[in-house]
């Protein structure tokens, strides 16, 4: 019996000095939205469990390799044990009902996870081969950033265009699987401003691991603000809004607008002129010419620029749209 009381004593400072570790390692990052208290206070409760367990394990080994090892001059057998009912009904049991608990309260959670808010706020997710589009429907507003508003319940309705990929913020905790030909969603409610990433977590190709995009979490005055600069940028002028995204994508760091030259040619008068090549041929530089030329900028070398200097991704920055909007910008600078 002795024994037995050392031992659980030894046990039971085991596990708070796991649990201590556990807790310094910091196994998760910051929890950020409403659904994922349940969830870690599930994770709590397995970090009391699986810390518990190792020190039952670990402690009763050690101690009996201490104790009980074979002293000098004893030379007989140990004693033979077989069978002990009350013992197998003992960890039949406990078991048993842990498991039951642990099941009731990740039913629990599972159900706030998926808890209801009428008033959520819709916003729908696209994701492709690599990257993400947001869209939100009560605002007639896209972007490749999410911008939330916080403590508002979002409901993320989700599609993708090619293959499998993966929502995950982990400061939000949930996660879900992107399907093509089918509509998945994921409720989420931010409750710490800040700026996260959703990543792509399931493998999807080349690019898997570069399929991330930034979250950004705001007060609801700032998400109000932002939606109302989307706005602005979605009623100006086409022209107007491929300045932007010009300028926003770097192309002006290369192409001036004032006919002078930098790194690249001048948008200046480019429209409508003809274009020479390295190789002796010419092309007219009009809409056809400039979105090719824009998507795959290193087919052809233009006569006294170096190849290979234009970034040749800009067919995953921009849109359709976007692009369009920087033909009928470079179109203005006559
Ligand atoms: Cu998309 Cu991995």
């Amino acid at each position: 019996m002795k024994h037995f009381v050392i031992v659980a004593i030894l046990v039971a400072i085991s596990t708070l000095l796991v649990k201590a570790g556990l807790n310094v390692a910091r196994l998760l990052p910051v929890e950020a939205s409403a659904q994922a208290v349940p969830i870690d206070r599930l994770f709590g409760v397995h970090m009391w469990l699986i810390s518990f367990l190792f020190s039952l394990i670990v402690v009763f080994m050690l101690y009996s390799i201490v104790v009980f090892r074979r002293k000098p001059g004893e030379t007989g057998e140990g004693k033979h044990v077989e069978g002990n009912t009350k013992l197998e009904v003992f960890w039949t049991i406990v078991p048993l009902v842990t498991v039951l608990v642990v099941a009731t309260m990740g039913a629990d959670a599972l159900k706030q996870t998926l808890a209801v808010d009428p008033q959520a706020m819709i916003v729908k997710v696209t994701a492709r081969q690599w990257s993400w589009s947001f869209e939100y429907p009560d605002y007639n507003v896209t972007s490749t950033s999410l911008y939330l508003p916080v403590n508002k319940q979002i409901l993320l309705q989700m599609q993708s265009e090619d293959v499998i990929h993966g929502f995950w913020v982990p400061e939000f905790r949930v996660k879900q699987d992107v399907l093509p030909g089918t509509t998945k969603e994921l409720r989420v409610t931010p409750t710490v401003i800040g700026q996260y990433k959703v990543r792509c977590s399931v493998l999807c190709g080349t690019s898997h691991a570069l399929m991330e995009q930034p979250v950004v979490v705001q007060s609801e005055a700032d998400f109000q603000a932002w939606i109302a600069a989307q706005q602005n940028i979605a009623n100006a002028s086409p022209a107007d809004r491929g300045k932007k995204w010009a300028a926003e994508n770097g192309c002006a760091a290369c192409h001036s607008v004032d006919g002078s030259r930098i790194v690249g040619p001048t948008w200046k008068g480019l429209y409508g002129s003809v274009v020479q090549f390295e190789d002796g041929t010419t092309a007219t530089a009009d809409d056809a010419y400039l979105k090719a030329f824009i998507l795959n900028p290193n087919a052809k070398q233009v006569k006294g620029y170096a190849l290979n200097i234009m970034p040749a991704n800009f067919r995953d920055k921009l849109t359709d749209d976007q692009i369009n909007d920087i033909i009928e910008y470079i179109k203005s600078l006559k």
